[in-house]
């Protein structure tokens, strides 16, 4: 972090033309709180051109001669992990799927696309999920990123166990080839995945050159809260193009809802809202029907004899059961009844936000069971995984698991997100301390000390719940006393 200027300032006024760059050329918001991990990256960047001048680094973005997409993941977080958000792939598995296979001529090999896939688990997912789902053989699955470093990693198909983090980690271990401390894709989902570069904001899709056109199912999930509002509808305006008539695409919990920028279908299912290209011809009303016919891997319903094959029937729309109401009284009631089953069930209104979600998770805490208030936080983070607090809490709750390496991470996330909250800097001094690491801890408590002397004594903490800057400062001077190591006036 820098010192001496206030946080999210840049060191050098070139940084603001560099983030520029990086913000144009990948479509992305990027939020002053974020500065420091650009200016990090680009300082890193820039020793590597052997530069030293910002404004000569920022000169040769703009000009092309250097490279912008690797700072931007710098600027994106690249978390990602296998068989993420299980009840999206339960819904392409036991829903999508069948109604594609329903919908396609026999024989059709079903393309699939996980756009914005990292370093690859998501793609890898969904070959494995559509092998789930009885058509693995006649499918193919494209992966694509704008980060090259992630590809070239999505390409060797080896992982190690925090790729496997997820909820569904049995699943994961099951399906992938153990080598040591490496997991390792099989080599038939691997001969049905490829990944090539691209870039979300960019014209250069749909396109046949690229196997981005006609495509029959869209995984874009969680990049699009990332990137600026009009980019967003030009990437849903390509994405509905890129999908062939019946198609359908799928976003993050936590990504901008896209009803209204292209001409989707947003369907409403348990899993979240998800967007089908209506087939063609198909009359709203017929549209809008559930599917009357059974439907599963294989019931292409196609009469055997009819050439030319006629166009294809309009796919079966989902079933969109109904969004769980807004219930927060009856969730928070249930939660101090003890009703756990009741409180799952209204969980999804108080999930749908932030707020909601932390007041929820704070509750579960209080009520004196740890480990469901975990589950309930690693929910909620899940849904918002840019809400500093949700990651804050969940690392309270896991230091109270005493899950110190689980919430060290957690409270990392929380600082990534944002670098000035003394309370997070104070979890992370405790939590290093308890991990035997004494320097970690000094320095996390100076970041305390400093970020409060710019405050008033009396100032409330963000996310302190009360407490305030002069206080908390006077606990950091305590403890590194404490520690020892001398040094402890930055
Ligand atoms: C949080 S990861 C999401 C990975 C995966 N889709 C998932 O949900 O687990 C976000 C990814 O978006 C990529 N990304 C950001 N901007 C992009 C753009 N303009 N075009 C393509 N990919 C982009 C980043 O490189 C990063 O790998």
């Amino acid at each position: 972090m820098t010192t001496g200027s206030p946080p999210g300032a840049w060191s050098h006024p070139a940084f603001a033309d560099v983030a520029a760059e990086v913000a144009r050329h990948a479509g992305l918001r990027i939020p002053a709180h974020r500065r420091p991990e650009v200016e990090q990256a680009a300082r890193r960047a820039m020793r590597a051109a052997g530069l030293t001048d910002p404004r000569a680094y920022a000169e040769r973005l703009r000009d092309g001669r250097l490279a912008v997409a690797d700072l931007v993941t710098a600027v994106t977080v690249g978390e990602t992990y296998f068989f993420r958000d299980p009840a999206q792939l339960a819904l392409v598995r036991d829903r999508v799927v069948p109604a594609l296979a329903a919908s396609r001529p026999a024989g059709h090999a079903l393309r699939a696309w996980s756009a914005a896939c990292a370093t690859g688990e998501e793609a890898y997912t969904l070959a494995f999920t559509l092998e789930q789902a009885g058509v693995g053989e006649r499918s193919r699955v494209l992966g694509t990123d704008i980060s090259r470093p992630a590809l070239a990693r999505a390409r060797a198909g080896a992982y190690g166990e925090w790729s496997l983090r997820g909820p569904e980690r049995a699943t994961a271990a099951r399906l992938l080839l153990r080598e040591g401390e490496r997991w390792m894709v099989p080599p038939r989902i691997r001969a049905r995945v490829r990944f090539e570069y691209l870039n979300l904001a960019d014209d250069t899709y749909p396109s046949p050159r690229t196997g981005t056109a006609g495509v029959d199912l869209v995984l874009c999930r969680n990049a699009l809260m990332y990137l600026e509002r009009e980019v967003v509808a030009a990437v849903a305006r390509r994405l509905h193009a890129a999908l062939a008539p019946g198609g359908w695409l799928l976003t993050g919990l936590a990504d901008p809802p896209l009803g209204g920028l292209a001409p989707f279908e947003p369907i409403s299912t348990a899993a979240g809202v998800v967007y089908h290209r209506p087939p063609h011809g198909a009359p709203a009303a017929q549209r809008d029907r559930p599917a009357r016919r059974p439907v599963g891997p294989g019931t292409a319903a196609r009469p055997a004899a009819a050439p030319p094959p006629p166009p294809p029937p309009p796919a079966p729309v989902l079933p969109a059961p109904a969004a769980p109401p807004p219930d927060t009284a009856g969730a928070l009631d249930a939660l101090r009844r003890g009703d756990w089953q009741a409180v799952v069930d209204r969980a999804g209104a108080l999930l749908a936000t932030p707020e909601g979600a932390a007041t929820l998770v704070r509750a579960a805490a209080n009520a004196g069971d740890p480990a469901r208030a975990e589950a309930l936080a690693a929910r909620a983070v899940e849904a918002h995984p840019l809400a500093p607090e949700l990651h804050l809490l969940h690392a309270a709750i896991l230091a109270e698991l005493g899950r110190v390496e689980v919430a060290l991470e957690a409270v990392r996330r929380c600082l990534y997100l944002d670098p000035g909250l003394a309370v997070a800097h104070a979890q992370l001094a405790g939590l290093l301390a308890r991990a035997g690491d004494a320097v970690g801890a000094r320095r996390s408590w100076r970041n305390v000390r400093r970020i409060c002397a710019a405050l008033p004594p009396d100032a409330p903490l963000p996310l302190g719940d009360g407490r305030c800057a002069g206080p908390l400062s006077e606990v950091a001077s305590a403890q590194l006393e404490l520690l020892g190591g001398g040094d402890d006036r930055g």
